[in-house]
């Protein structure tokens, strides 16, 4: 146990015992008697940074510091008070996969379980608030985050959210959703000014956040780092106290990102609640001199700001740790590093990866396969420690290497070679691209995993590239010669199967028509390597969908053909407005390389037999789908909306429902899918508001955005 670990035992012992809080710990009454113990100085202690990922506290009144740890997908080691990672403590937990390997699953019970297995954890280790869910849109393939959101999509965001928020704060521990708002770019992130028009903020940037505010009922949000038309988001008047705690009746706690304050009369009159950051690398800023702190105090004595605007946001921090039974000392302990936890994260793998392409039914690996020649550096690599904030300690790792070794027949041979190097700047290398093309001549059936990485030293922040925070990929090109390898050992082996790690999109077009088999693996965590192998090997039916379009090139792109990337004149402004991922590539006829909603299984379903039923605004729609193959398997049914006739112009079409269905061989079920009178609306920038527009709609269904099976209309 680290010192931090037995100050908060002591905190919570003395909390439990004899603290003023305890007695009374559950009412706003109590806040309120709270509140007027404390001094000014006490309070503006409780609304800034007082060391790497905590507030200060006041063990007095027995008001413990918040403690709080990233992050999306993981409890993330531990930096001590003074990010100096700490060296002797037992910080190694669940790894589970990243946010789009979640998203990829379109299964909404298991953003509950992520959620449950990351709050237990997080409260093991003493922990008060997850950073995460991390849910900005994926705007663009070049977002080095992009791996940790979720989708190009509102909706798929908004169910899966849901699920992992409830998860994490029914054990106790408060979820921080992120990065409010339009954040959607790592490069220039803490410069840029984003423009948009109001209509795109609220049908796309906005839903996701929305839903976690006033249906997941989220305890915490998180201030982006860039502006948006023209203040910072951190203390950002029209998205915090207009939209965020007007509009949508936030009741919960604003914390800045890490450095993302830059003025104190804003923080404090536009809604920032707390302010976070560091003062490591530069002793002339240390947490007294932060934005929200002795200045503050010196405001309020002047009669500058008045007190009532520091009271509401420590009445607000108080709000979330009576909720959080940190007032009461009646926390009970998580769980950590469980074989449960590490299931989880099988299960999650095991759905999110998606099987791209699949010709000649090369896939899955029958028994009849007796060696097998793997190859890419990326087989071998562990991606925990990567990728910036969100670095967890897993652990153990299992890789695709080591998930193949441990799950083929005992019979079968795996070789093993390296294809090419993730070293900065590195280029094909012939010797290396001899040895596997030797390796794969010799094999049954060739595998190579490659894609994106983390970076070149993983353990180095400062190292990362790619997928990783505070770059964003330079282009959408495979690095490191990949393509060179691919060309080569297809060529030596018809067999070839390539396996994709990473964030997102990658040009695929100079191998795409030779390989029969690809299948994007994402980053999917401490279990990863097992769920590849079990799916490559058919003991595990994918069900993956992407929950992002992957474009053939960049210049098809939406943001990158009508918007700007990455800024001009210090300003981004998405001009595809609303048309963002298929929404684009669906409305302006651009085929995507793979479609928003695509993924292949082993079996094979037919979606039939739609039809409507109108409740008042709203459409139940009936669909049949059937397992017609000999495996059993999972289906995602998405049901889309195509207005006949709009005012304005709207996309082709929009996901409004999706379901996951597991049926076995000849299974039939018929699915009722909910369209909620939202689905039809849009945002009219004349009236300020959704508007339900009378007409006739289609609505379409399928088992992706590009192959949809039945469709009927109804008029609203
Ligand atoms: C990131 C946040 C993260 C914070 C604390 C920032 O750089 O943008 O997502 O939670 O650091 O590590």
């Amino acid at each position: 146990m680290n010192s931090k670990w037995i100050y908060i035992a002591l905190c919570t012992l003395s909390i439990g015992n004899h603290s003023f809080a305890q007695k009374k710990a559950t009412s706003e009454q109590t806040i309120e008697k709270l509140l007027q113990r404390m001094t000014l100085q006490e309070k503006v202690q409780m609304i800034h940074a007082n060391s790497s990922f905590a507030t200060a506290g006041i063990p007095r009144l027995g008001i413990p510091p918040l403690i709080m740890s990233d992050g999306p997908h993981g409890v993330r080691v531990e930096h001590g008070n003074d990010w100096i990672v700490d060296k002797n403590v037992n910080d190694s937990g669940t790894y589970l996969p990243t946010g789009n390997t979640l998203a990829a699953t379109w299964n909404k019970s298991l953003g509950y379980s992520f959620g449950t297995v990351l709050g237990k954890e997080a409260k093991y280790r003493g922990k008060d608030v997850i950073l995460g869910p991390g849910i900005n849109i994926i705007r663009t393939p070049l977002n080095g985050r992009n791996f940790e959101y979720l989708s190009e999509d509102p909706l798929l965001i908004s169910k899966m959210v849901t699920g992992y928020i409830k998860g994490v704060q029914d054990q106790g521990i408060s979820a921080c959703v992120k990065h409010f708002a339009a954040n959607n770019q790592e490069i220039q992130r803490t410069s840029i000014n984003v423009q948009m028009s109001e209509r795109a903020l609220r049908e796309i940037y906005l839903p996701g956040f929305k839903t976690a505010v006033t249906e997941a009922g989220v305890n915490t949000i998180m201030g982006a780092y860039n502006k948006f038309r023209g203040q910072w988001c951190s203390h950002n008047n029209y998205l915090l106290n207009q939209i965020l705690k007007k509009e949508w009746g936030f009741k919960g706690i604003v914390i800045s990102d890490w450095g993302a304050v830059h003025n104190t009369t804003e923080a404090l009159m536009n809604g920032t609640d707390i302010e976070m950051g560091t003062d490591i690398g530069s002793p002339a800023f240390p947490y007294p001199q932060f934005y929200m702190a002795d200045t503050v105090v010196k405001l309020v004595q002047n009669g500058q700001i008045a007190e009532s605007i520091v009271n509401d946001k420590v009445r607000r921090i108080l709000r979330i740790m009576n909720k959080t039974h940190m007032l009461g000392g009646k926390r009970i302990p998580g769980a950590y590093a469980t074989k449960t936890h590490q299931q989880v994260a099988q299960k999650i793998a095991e759905e999110g990866i998606v099987l791209l392409k699949n010709e000649r039914n090369l896939l899955p690996l029958t028994n009849t396969i007796q060696s097998i020649a793997v190859i890419g550096e990326n087989a071998v690599r562990k991606n925990a420690m990567g990728g910036g904030s969100s670095q967890v300690k897993a652990t153990y790792e299992i890789t695709p290497l080591v998930g193949l070794q441990q799950q083929v027949p005992h019979n079968t041979t795996i070789t093993y070679s390296k294809g090419y190097s993730i070293v900065r700047n590195a280029t094909a290398d012939t010797s290396l691209i001899n040895e596997a093309v030797a390796a794969a001549k010799k094999a049954d059936v060739a595998i190579i995993v490659g894609g994106w990485v983390h970076g070149y030293d993983y353990t180095k922040w400062s190292d990362n590239a790619y997928d990783a925070e505070d770059t964003d990929k330079p282009d959408m090109n495979m690095p490191f010669g990949q393509d060179a390898l691919i060309k080569a050992v297809i060529q030596a082996n018809p067999n070839t199967i390539v396996v994709l790690m990473g964030g997102g999109a990658i040009d695929m077009r100079q191998w795409i028509h030779q390989v029969p088999a690809i299948v994007q693996a994402w980053y999917p965590g401490m279990e990863g390597g097992t769920a590849l192998a079990r799916i490559l090997l058919g003991k595990v039916n994918p069900s993956g969908k992407l929950p992002m379009s992957f474009p053939k090139q960049l210049s098809d792109c939406g943001a990158h053909k009508l918007g700007e990337y990455p800024s001009k004149n210090g300003e981004v402004r998405y001009n595809e407005d609303i048309f963002v991922g298929y929404r684009y590539y669906d409305t302006y006829g651009v085929t995507p390389q793979f479609a928003f909603g695509h993924g292949l299984s082993y079996t094979q379903f037919n979606i039939s037999g739609l039809s409507l039923k109108k409740i008042g605004k709203q459409v139940m729609a009936s669909v049949t789908i059937r397992n017609t193959g000999t495996m059993a398997g999972a289906e995602v049914i998405q049901l889309y909306v195509n207005e006949v006739k709009p005012v304005v112009k709207r996309p082709t079409k929009e996901l409004k429902a999706f379901e996951k269905v597991f049926l076995a061989p000849g299974q039939q079920k018929q699915v009722q899918l909910l369209l909620p009178a939202e689905a039809f609306e849009y945002y009219s920038e004349p009236h300020k508001k959704f508007v339900h527009q009378p007409g006739q709609y289609w609505i379409l269904a399928g088992n992706s955005s590009d192959k949809i099976t039945a469709k009927a209309a109804i008029q609203l």
